[in-house]
């Protein structure tokens, strides 16, 4: 059956590889797509979204803008990664379809309330700021959602901004500790999987043999995003973060996990972000998230690959 989705992004090159992935299949049904404050500023985020979707021929998909920065604190963003327009390594047209009127939030609400219970599910791949605001501003949502799948935090891993923080939870562990708390069904996928899911140059390669104007643009996008990590931890290709969420929901065997209590670190200045998970039962705390740890990663390529066959493109 077509799972119902809402993606709240922050794109981003990686996040731009999980929205061509989910309008690609037709196992799930994109109802609108949140811009989130995160790796630039809304005001980019907002449009390369709109960028991606006209790449994929899909200028129908409503886009909304989110919240302009973490629910406390001020913005920290990924200029030093993702380049000044958040998706540098391909140059595409300005967008010329419309950013809705309504406010993300306010289209997360109203679409988890208007649907049947359990039957719309929320994937994160940026800061959790849209999704912790629908949370605090409307409960009642929190009984109605079906999943929330989030890419988001670490543990065996460590961090990527601090030793102890992930990213999307280092910008807003406010919203984070929300959602985590809320009660709904959660899987995190962390940097425990995606570090696995690395760019390698065979990878590459097999995307850049499609031969498309749209396979150029995601070549030109994983060869300037993958150079910073390839760097960092001198791998051959960097990690592919944030299509996992998507290829969980199309194809869950490909994942292994286990469901355990996570909490997040906001207080402390030294482990700010921090998802505290606890993987060996040592608490007697709820298990409220599915920690994901490991990946088919040669699978999870083979699909995304498929999958960006099937959009239109033109040679
Ligand atoms: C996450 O942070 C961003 O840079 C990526 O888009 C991904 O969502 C990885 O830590
Ligand atoms: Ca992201």
């Amino acid at each position: 059956m077509t799972q119902k989705i809402i993606i709240d992004t922050d794109p981003g090159q990686d996040d731009a590889l999980a929205i061509l992935l989910a309008l690609a299949s037709p196992e799930v049904e994109v109802l609108g797509i949140v811009a989130a404050a995160g790796n630039v500023p809304l005001s980019l985020t907002s449009k390369n979204i709109r960028k991606i979707c006209e790449l994929a021929g899909r200028p129908d998909v409503r886009v909304f803008s989110g919240c302009k920065g973490p629910m406390e604190g001020s913005l920290f963003t990924a200029e030093y990664v993702h380049g000044a327009t958040g998706m540098d390594g391909a140059d595409l047209p300005e967008p010329t379809m419309p950013l809705q009127a309504q406010h993300g939030v306010e289209f997360i609400i109203e679409t988890v309330m208007a649907n049947a219970p359990g039957t719309v599910t929320i994937c994160t791949l940026g800061p959790m700021t849209n999704l912790g605001t629908a949370l605090a501003r409307e409960p009642a949502i929190a009984g109605r959602i079906k999943q929330i799948v989030s890419m988001g935090g670490g543990l065996f891993e460590g961090g990527n901004v601090t030793p102890a923080a992930e990213f999307n939870i280092y910008v807003d562990p406010r919203a984070a500790e929300i959602v985590l708390g809320c009660g709904a069904p959660i899987v995190l996928m962390p940097l425990d999987v995606t570090h696995k899911t690395l760019t390698t140059s065979a990878r590459v390669a097999a995307v850049k043999a499609l031969g498309t104007r749209l396979s150029d643009a995601v070549v030109g996008w994983l060869e300037f995003f993958e150079r910073f990590d390839e760097a960092k931890y001198g791998t051959d290709g960097g990690p592919l973060h944030d299509p996992n969420v998507i290829a969980y929901l199309i194809k869950p065997e490909l994942y292994a996990g286990r469901l355990c209590n996570v909490e997040i670190e906001t207080k402390s200045e030294l482990t700010k972000g921090m998802t505290v998970a606890d993987w060996w039962g040592v608490t007697q705390r709820p298990k409220n998230a599915t920690f994901m740890r490991d990946v088919d990663a040669d699978g999870f390529y083979a699909l995304l690959t498929e999958r960006l066959q099937r959009l239109p493109h033109e040679a």
